[in-house]
């Protein structure tokens, strides 16, 4: 059963859609990768599958028992965000928040998860860090600590390599591929990075302007007359 269904989704703010015709499904253990240009309408999809804001048009489903308060969440960066001044201990921590309810305090097995999710992803180190004075892939580290605190079963990645150089760039999609293939863990991940999104997703949804352009499998996006043209013009592109 898909973990996630959008059923012929309209995508805008204040009724006025950006995007329409959005039809594809996600199932468990899948890797997908959302890609098209500046403005195209990834980030709006992504909050509009977290329930963020409404759709303007059509479904969002989920299946498989996924709850919407258990997924895993990491957003595109603002230079604000970048400054936050609380340790890397409590944003990993702060991804346990959606299990507390109106609990007001952490309990001991959501702090056993943070610090499991720390070594994961080779931060403990860093844990009584200031995150604003981190580097920009350790940073996203922590934000994937953070967002893998909140779900075992899907993680929505928004450019989580954006800025990033190539070696943490390459490590940062190893952790994530390892994360699908070994954890199982389902993975919706924008990016602008065509060649890595072929080599690791498994499907690509390729969002052209106020209409998708293609959905399905990398090996099909790859054989496809968008596919082929989009990886022309970002060949080398890294
Ligand atoms: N809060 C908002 N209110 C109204 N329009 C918005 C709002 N946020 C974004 N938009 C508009 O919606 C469109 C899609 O924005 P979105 O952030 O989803 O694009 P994107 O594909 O993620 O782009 P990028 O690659 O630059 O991150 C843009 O035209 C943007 O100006
Ligand atoms: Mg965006």
């Amino acid at each position: 059963m898909a973990l996630l269904t959008c059923q012929n989704l309209s995508l805008g703010y204040e009724g006025k859609s950006i995007v329409d015709g959005l039809t594809f499904s996600v199932n468990p253990g899948d890797y997908l990768c959302v890609v098209g240009e500046n403005g195209s309408g990834k980030s709006t999809l992504i909050k509009t599958v977290l329930k963020l804001m409404p759709p303007v048009f059509g479904q969002v489903l989920t299946g498989d028992g996924l709850r919407h308060d258990e997924i895993g969440y990491l957003p595109q960066q603002t230079v604000v965000q970048k400054d936050f001044p609380a340790s890397v201990r409590e944003i990993v921590l702060s991804g346990c928040l959606n299990r507390c309810g109106l609990r007001p305090f952490y309990s001991r097995g959501e702090r056993l998860l943070a610090a499991s999710n720390m070594e994961k992803l080779g931060i403990t180190p860093l844990a009584k860090r200031c995150y604003r004075e981190l580097s920009g892939g350790q940073q996203q580290r922590v934000l994937l600590a953070r967002a893998l605190c909140a779900t075992r079963k899907l993680l929505l990645l928004d450019e989580p390599v954006a800025g990033l150089d190539p070696n943490a760039t390459a490590d940062m999609y190893r952790l994530i591929a390892r994360l699908n293939a070994e954890d199982g863990i389902t993975v919706i991940m924008i990016s602008h990075d065509i060649t890595a999104a072929v080599q690791y997703a498994s499907h690509i949804l390729h969002i052209g302007s106020r209409r998708p352009l293609f959905f399905g499998t990398a090996a099909g996006y790859r054989e496809s007359d968008v596919g082929k043209a989009f990886c022309s013009l970002n060949r080398g592109d890294f």
